[in-house]
């Protein structure tokens, strides 16, 4: 990673906004000195674009820290603010939602529309007894009922959990139990690849044997029409909807009632409940997204990429653009069914002006080729963003050239689960952009990058990203355990917030991350933990121990390498290296799911070991990496890693 940090702190090429889209812009440079100079006050004029059913008079009470308290004494609807007002404001007619499935079928949702598709669905999760404070859990495609449920729940002041359709039945009931849900929204299926692929068995395995006691019913959306094996829990969500009440009045909640609550991977193998609440929330939600994306909700076509199991589909597909009045696209499928144009295809038909994605979708369309994209009309893209890893400058120069025609300004957005929002970021009219840099914190955004002992850095040091000041969409704990929200975050730079990425300031002063500093990795901007995949590896009867290490990837960034010691006595049941790779590839897939598969495993006899038994994942990076091995003195055995590079390098592994 050093030649890449020394090649950072020199880039040279720099892109200033055109002219006239700075002149256009929403945001103008005093925005910065407007939030240092009054950082509270600036935030409480952001809180003022949303709807108060009461307004607060108090900005922040960081008394109780690390738990923030923002807008506290204010009551609004989450729900109300993402639709109703838009209504209200004569805007009934413009288009929310434009869904385009997979196999091409499509449906557009006016503001009104939407506003009563929740309305309806309100009414139907307070008469299966869904009360205020109460958890639904919502397993589903990306289909337009997925932001319709996360609306109805939040309308009337329950708690969702959305867990992404590609996690397994075993992941999903972990996630039930651990937020005691009452109810489970899913589909019969949704459309990937090219085929319709089914989300409903994994509910049901995930409920059998009553292994999740809490959940009362499970709504089904039809979506594939496939067949369902049906239990008496279960309730059509069409029925459902065609019997509920048209009319639902949005109350007022306080500006602190928990939103929802979405499960991360942290350093230890228990997936972290992050809670989210209600007006800081939405508030940063709202402000990132218009002032991020110059975001002009009469004119623009939004669409960011992300499936609404994530956090980005929290905040960038539900909450942001539909609190700001904005017009969307969302698309259910993949980027390559039925053809590898079929992202473009959407943008040229939807005139699509502002795109987010990630970065390991731009890699795979660069090593496809320019052809693709160019057979479209891209004309319409007017700002690009970037979000869920470091984007390398390469791909950042063919994201702009190919794609934003050289015109498009790139945002190149750094924030987590955590902290709700975007942090940092380019300000598209205002910033001169830098390939490969999210450089700059947001207004009203105190991050810095801090050295061991927690003190500032100057600039061109690799240090630690922290951030000084609570901002209104930070995570508010850990759901269940308030503890470990304080050890994971607070503890190590006391005072300020630990975001778990090594990061460093160039010549310029501008922000470089340089991924995770913790046993997390980043794979296709998703995260994943280490002691996770372990200890998935290790509930398979062959596996004695398993180290696992994100390797660099050239398309995902980061890749899944496993090292296993297989059970003596399982040896010979095992079979060849290449059957034990297959088999636990599929096994931690069943366990986590398909993103969780490791790209490569290592049967080994032995594990790099220090004195006191702690793994030494750095040496096992230099042999999943393919790079001669650092420093071996404080292992125990010090030949250990000649017997595992020498068998790699045998090609015992394939
Ligand atoms: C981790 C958070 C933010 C939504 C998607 C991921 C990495 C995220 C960037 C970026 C470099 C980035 C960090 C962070 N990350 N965006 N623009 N540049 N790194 O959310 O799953 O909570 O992961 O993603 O390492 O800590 P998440």
């Amino acid at each position: 990673m050093s030649d890449s940090i020394e090649s950072q702190s020199h880039e040279t090429r720099h892109f200033a906004p055109t002219a006239e889209f700075a002149a256009a812009a929403l945001a103008k440079p005093e925005i910065y000195e407007r939030a240092k100079s009054d950082r509270l006050g600036f935030w409480a004029e952001q809180a003022k674009h949303l709807h108060w059913h009461k307004p607060f008079t108090k900005t922040l009470d960081w008394s109780e820290a690390p738990v923030a308290k923002w807008f506290e004494d204010g009551e609004l609807n989450v729900s109300y603010n993402c639709l109703d007002r838009h209504v209200i404001a004569g805007n009934g007619d413009r288009i929310a939602i434009h869904f385009e499935g997979e196999p091409g079928d499509s449906k557009s949702y006016t503001y009104a529309e939407l506003t009563a598709e929740v309305k309806r669905a309100a009414n139907v999760l307070t008469s299966l007894g869904i009360e205020r404070g109460d958890r639904v859990a919502i397993y589903l495609p990306m289909i337009a009922e997925a932001v319709i449920s996360m609306l109805a729940v939040a309308r009337i002041g329950a708690v969702h959990s959305v867990i992404f359709g590609g996690f397994s039945a075993d992941s999903l009931a972990t996630r039930i139990q651990d937020a005691q849900a009452k109810l489970v929204i899913t589909a019969d299926g949704g459309y990937r690849k090219g085929k319709a692929s089914a989300l409903k068995p994994a509910v049901d395995e995930a409920l059998k044997d009553n292994n999740c006691p809490t959940i009362e019913n499970v709504l089904v959306v039809k979506r594939t029409g496939d067949e369902v094996v049906w239990t008496p829990k279960d309730i059509w969500w069409s029925d459902a909807m065609a019997n509920a009440e048209a009319e639902h009045e949005a109350k007022a909640f306080p500006a602190e009632n928990p939103l929802f609550i979405l499960y991360t991977s942290g350093t230890t193998g228990k997936p972290k409940g992050i809670l989210h609440t209600s007006g800081g929330y939405l508030t940063q939600a709202a402000y990132t997204h218009r002032n991020v994306f110059d975001l002009r909700p009469e004119t623009d076509i939004y669409w960011c990429t992300a499936d609404v199991g994530w956090i980005t589909g929290h905040t960038y597909v539900a909450y942001g653009p539909l609190a700001n009045g904005a017009t969307q696209v969302i698309y259910e499928g993949t980027p390559d069914a039925p053809h590898p144009g079929r992202w473009w295809e959407v943008i040229e038909k939807y005139k699509v002006t502002l795109l987010y994605t990630a970065p390991t979708a731009i890699r795979s369309f660069m090593k496809l080729g320019r052809e693709i994209p160019d057979k479209f009309d891209l004309s319409s893209l007017r700002v690009l963003g970037s979000v869920g890893e470091p984007i390398n400058p390469e791909a950042w120069m063919w994201y702009r050239e190919v794609i934003g025609g050289n015109r498009a300004p790139i945002v190149d957005t750094w924030w987590q689960t955590e902290t709700g929002a975007i942090m940092i970021s380019p300000l598209p009219g205002i910033t001169d952009t830098k390939p490969g840099s999210a450089q700059v914190p947001l207004p009203g955004i105190v991050a810095k990058v801090v050295g061991e002992d927690g003190v500032e850095l100057g600039n061109e040091q690799g240090g630690y990203l922290t951030i000084a000041e609570p901002w209104p969409s930070m995570l508010r704990g850990i759901w269940g355990d308030p503890e470990r929200f304080k050890e994971t975050y607070w503890e190590r730079f006391d005072g300020q917030y630990f975001a778990g990425d090594g990061a460093k300031k160039d010549h310029d002063g501008d922000i470089w991350l340089l991924g995770r500093v913790d046993d997390v990795m980043n794979v296709s901007g998703h995260r994943l933990s280490t002691a996770e995949i372990e200890s998935a590896l290790v509930s398979h009867p062959w596996v004695a121990e398993a180290a696992v290490v994100g390797a660099s990837d050239a398309l995902t960034g980061q890749a899944v390498v496993a090292f296993v010691i297989l059970r003596l006595d399982q040896v010979e049941a095992a079979g060849s290296d290449s059957d034990v790779s297959r088999v636990l590839r599929d096994h931690v897939a069943k366990e986590i799911g398909p993103i969780a598969k490791p790209r490569q495993i290592m049967v080994v006899a032995e594990l790099p070991k220090t004195r006191s038994g702690k793994i030494m994942r750095r040496l096992l990076r230099d042999v999943a990496e393919d790079r001669p091995i650092g420093d071996v003195t404080t292992l125990a055995d010090t030949t250990v890693m000649n017997i595992i590079s020498g068998k790699i390098a045998a090609g015992a592994n394939d």
